[in-house]
């Protein structure tokens, strides 16, 4: 399973840019960061060799279609995160054709999930988080999409979005999904196990001990 960083951060990019495979921003990560749009995707861009999802903001075809084609000439590594929804899709069509790659956003539903792929979007990403803080099942969802897409050759990649913690992580490589984008916070942690730590130090402290 592919990881990407989730964060628009360049601080954050920088420290983990050999280990991810891409990188996943929206629009109000990129808020966050508190840099004009442009400049913060070109140094994204230019430190990860892998995808990085930049999302349009219009809500008509016509005008995701005529932004995503400006974004696009930032950088080949480039992809365009559509908001699901008629327009999207219909925007997702016309970009894919032109051999602009995009990524579905705000899927809650297998039934979105469905449309992206057959407008040949190549990602499309569930939000697990947000179905689970309404008590929804987040994993389920990534489950229904994974089996949509088996049933009938679909070559969209899963992106588990909208990471919470490590299980959520665990969960979407055990479902074989595609990718998850995670947070820094979760990101890191991915590394981490204090039996690890533990580990390390009584190794060093037996290696003292060694006649030399
Ligand atoms: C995914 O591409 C989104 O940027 C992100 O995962 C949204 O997560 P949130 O629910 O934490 O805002």
């Amino acid at each position: 399973m592919k990881i990407f960083l989730d964060t628009a951060l360049v601080e954050e990019i920088r420290e983990l840019a050999d280990l991810i495979d891409g990188v996943t921003t929206n629009p109000t990560l990129v808020a966050r960061a508190g840099r004009p749009f442009v400049e913060v995707v070109r140094e994204i861009c230019g430190l990860v060799a892998g995808p990085v999802s930049v999302e349009v903001t219009a809500l008509d075809a016509e005008g995701m279609v005529h932004e995503a084609r400006e974004l696009a000439k930032i950088a080949d590594n480039v992809v365009i995160k559509i908001p699901m929804g008629k327009e999207g899709i219909r925007a997702v069509k016309k970009l894919e054709a032109e051999g602009i790659p995009t990524n579905v956003t705000l899927v809650f539903s297998p039934a979105q999930a469905l449309w992206a792929a057959k407008a040949g979007a190549s990602y499309v990403s569930p939000f697990v988080g947000r179905i689970d803080d309404r008590a929804g099942d987040g994993m389920e969802l990534v489950s229904q999409i994974l089996q949509i897409y088996e049933n009938y050759g679909f070559e969209t990649e899963v992106i588990v979005a909208s990471v919470r913690h490590v299980r959520h992580v665990v969960e979407a490589a055990l479902l074989g999904a595609h990718i998850a984008t995670v947070p820094y916070a979760v990101a890191v942690k991915l590394f981490d196990h204090p039996l690890t730590d533990e580990g390390i130090k009584r190794f060093l402290s037996d290696w003292e001990k060694v006649p030399r």
